[in-house]
């Protein structure tokens, strides 16, 4: 799988490589916070950034051996450094037992739509941090 470079540039995107090889990645979607605003004037309190899990993958030969895991963590990590409450996570339906067993939980069912022509396990990771700071 080959990511364009006007991809990269919108997307943060993380590998896990094993000596050079990658043989995983996640990127997300970020979309800035929109400010509702009924009378033309910035919104109080302000909304907060929306985080998308958009690609994640672990190469087939790894599969099961825990780098999924270690991406999955890191990508909350990741999302954690934005103001954010959660990551939505639209699950290919053979993903979603891994998901969950990470801490998303699921919220609905998405219809098909475009290419897609499978409804797909609607999920999400809230995030939050405890008074430590540690991300839970
Ligand atoms: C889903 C995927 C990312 C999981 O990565 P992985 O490296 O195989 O997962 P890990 O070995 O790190 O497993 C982590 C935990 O999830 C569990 N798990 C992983 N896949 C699972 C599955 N299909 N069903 C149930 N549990 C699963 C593991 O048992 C493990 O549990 P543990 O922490 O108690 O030991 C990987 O299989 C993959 O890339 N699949 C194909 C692409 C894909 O569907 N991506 C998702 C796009 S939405």
């Amino acid at each position: 799988m080959t990511l364009s470079d006007e991809y990269l540039a919108s997307h943060p995107t993380y590998v896990a490589q094993i000596a050079n090889d990658v043989v995983g990645f996640y990127s997300l979607i970020v979309e800035p916070p929109t400010h509702r605003s009924i009378d033309g004037t910035d919104c109080s309190p302000p909304a907060t950034v929306t985080l998308e899990l958009d690609m994640f993958f672990v190469d087939t030969p790894f599969a099961g051996g825990g780098i999924g895991k270690k991406l999955f963590l890191h990508m909350k990590d990741t999302a954690l450094g934005y103001d954010a409450r959660g990551v939505l996570i639209i699950s290919n339906p053979a993903a979603e037992a891994f998901y969950l067993a990470m801490g998303a939980e699921r919220t609905g069912m998405e219809p098909p739509h475009g290419k897609i022509t499978w409804p797909r396990p609607r999920l999400w990771l809230p995030l939050s941090r405890t008074s430590h700071g540690d991300a839970v």
